[in-house]
């Protein structure tokens, strides 16, 4: 007789194997259901913001309800979600997920093993090391596999080290706290309290607003982000940083980061790192780059140089779930000197054993990183590259950097729409100004605002794709991030042909 709680042989899958036929025809339902969905994605809008349904009050089934009743629910669930399946998807850097990667969720799921600590996940840590050590060589660090040493092991020289983290936000947060606790002074120990001048960092505002949250994490406040000015094409300006910080020092504020952003949020800028490298090395300040974005040309040898300068950050953001199709989430933390991390950041973990063997140490990846449980990441994207492959990643990936130049030349040849700036990566800005420019009074302004997003509201309802709608230096933009594998110039003409059939007509309307 079992004494197990749960009669329904269904919950589990049976570790002697009883129920293995119930479970192998589960799993083909959810393969089924998920093939069928995401090979219709052409069928169905990128994005339709009025199928999405509105929160009711959940009452939980208290005895559990069957499997056939749940799959019926699932249909509906996946096929009114965000589509960005859709090769005319271009909103934001949300992809495709490779099918390795989607598949491999599920064994992850199946392990489910925990990136806390070695003896919690014995494989997937040291493939995490592998990954990042790979990552690292791609900035053009030294790749090493060993661990930063610290407590037990200690090294003496500078070995990069990196993690996976649950997003660009976390590694953005962590890169700032190991930053701030490296400036000198006790802020592991002691926080804020001793410092005689407040911290900041500096960054344009065009970086993204984690950098916002990791100044309200750190006890900064948002005044700890001190903004620097960008030129036209929303890049640094370097020429003003010299006199922020000499104003910020007057002010008896301590900078103590100086942030590149290579590819930003909304234009996918990349500011001029070997320039901001040199005011970093020169002014004592560490040097962050946040490549969440354009870090994936790293992959690409004929791309490679746009990143020039990232070598000499002392840690870097980059997001493999952004532009290698890798599911989400799936982001990284890199730092030069992996003793860095070690000193200001790590915690014992002390609620299980620290592993030495003779052919090396295993470490628990969770004293060094913010998180404590983590998901495994790495599986599906040590997949995804394999099964990919990194020459034709990078093929890709120029491929959408020659289809974002397209556009751009497209846009800029025509009369009645006007490019917000050159693409340094796959992301294209726009909007349409009809015949004859606009005034540049606030009124017409806001009209331009009016009729720009009532354009994004055709090219949604056209089905052909979908654009953003950032804000950027207070006036609304279209925004196209070229992704999909699949997006072509012609799929790029017909939107284009839709904007401006849409931007004359709401001439009229709007
Ligand atoms: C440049 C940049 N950095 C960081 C992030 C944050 O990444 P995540 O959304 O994964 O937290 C983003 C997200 O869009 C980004 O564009």
């Amino acid at each position: 007789m079992s004494d197990r709680v749960t009669e329904n042989s269904a919950h589990f899958i049976d570790p002697a194997g009883s129920n293995r036929d119930a479970m192998r025809s589960l799993g083909y339902r959810f393969v089924d259901l998920l093939v069928d969905v995401a090979s219709n994605a052409l069928a169905r809008p990128a994005f339709d913001r009025d199928t999405a349904p509105e929160p009711g009050p959940y009452h939980p089934s208290e005895e559990g309800r069957s499997v056939a009743e749940l799959m019926n629910e699932l249909g509906p669930i996946l096929s009114t979600s965000l589509n960005p399946a859709h090769p005319g998807y271009m909103g934001h850097m949300d992809t495709l997920a490779s099918a390795v990667g989607i598949f491999s969720d599920a064994l992850v799921s199946a392990a489910n093993n925990n990136m806390l600590s070695w003896e919690m996940s014995p494989v997937f840590t040291a493939m995490e090391r592998q990954m990042t050590s790979w990552f690292t060589g791609l900035f053009g660090w030294e790749r090493s596999e060993t661990f930063p040493g610290g407590g037990e092991v200690p090294h003496d020289e500078a070995v990069p080290f990196g993690q996976l983290v649950s997003g660009g936000t976390l590694a953005n947060m962590t890169a700032m706290l190991v930053a701030r606790n490296a400036l000198g002074g006790d802020t592991k120990q002691d926080g804020l309290a001793r410092l005689d001048a407040p911290p900041v960092f500096l960054a344009t505002k065009n970086a993204h607003f984690s950098f916002a949250k990791a100044a309200n994490l750190l006890g900064l406040g948002k005044e700890g982000w001190v903004g620097l000015p960008t030129d036209d094409h929303g890049a640094v300006r370097i020429d003003s940083i010299g006199p922020v910080l000499e104003k910020v020092r007057r002010e008896g504020r301590r900078p103590f980061a100086l942030v590149g952003v290579a590819g930003t949020t909304v234009t996918g800028t990349i500011d001029p790192l070997p320039e901001l490298a040199e005011i970093a090395e020169r002014e004592g300040l560490w040097f962050h780059v946040d490549a969440a974005l354009g870090g994936a040309i790293a992959v690409s040898e004929r791309l490679r140089s746009r990143l020039s300068g990232v070598e000499r950050a002392r840690s870097i953001t980059f997001n493999p779930q952004k532009w290698l199709f890798v599911p989400k989430t799936c982001a990284s933390i890199l730092f030069r000197d992996g003793r860095d991390v070690d000193t200001h950041l790590r915690e014992a973990f002390v609620y299980g054993t620290s592993h030495r063997r003779e052919h090396g140490e295993h470490y628990n990846l969770g004293e060094w990183t913010l998180q404590g449980t983590r998901r495994v990441d790495v599986l599906k994207l040590y997949l995804t590259l394999e099964h990919i492959g990194r020459r034709r990643l990078a093929r890709i990936i120029e491929r959408h950097l020659d289809l974002a130049s397209y556009l751009a030349e497209q846009i800029e040849a025509h009369d009645e729409l006007e490019l917000l700036t050159k693409p340094d990566l796959n992301i294209v800005n726009f909007r349409y100004r009809g015949p004859s420019p606009w005034d540049d009074c606030e009124k017409v302004a806001m009209r331009c605002d009016r009729i720009t997003a009532s354009i994004q509201r055709s090219v949604e309802d056209s089905g052909l794709g979908w654009l953003s709608l950032p804000e950027y230096r207070g006036r609304r933009y279209l925004r196209a991030v070229i992704l999909h594998p699949d997006t072509d110039e012609r799929r790029l003409d017909a939107i284009l042909d839709e904007v401006v059939r849409a931007g004359r007509e709401a001439l009229r309307t709007v």
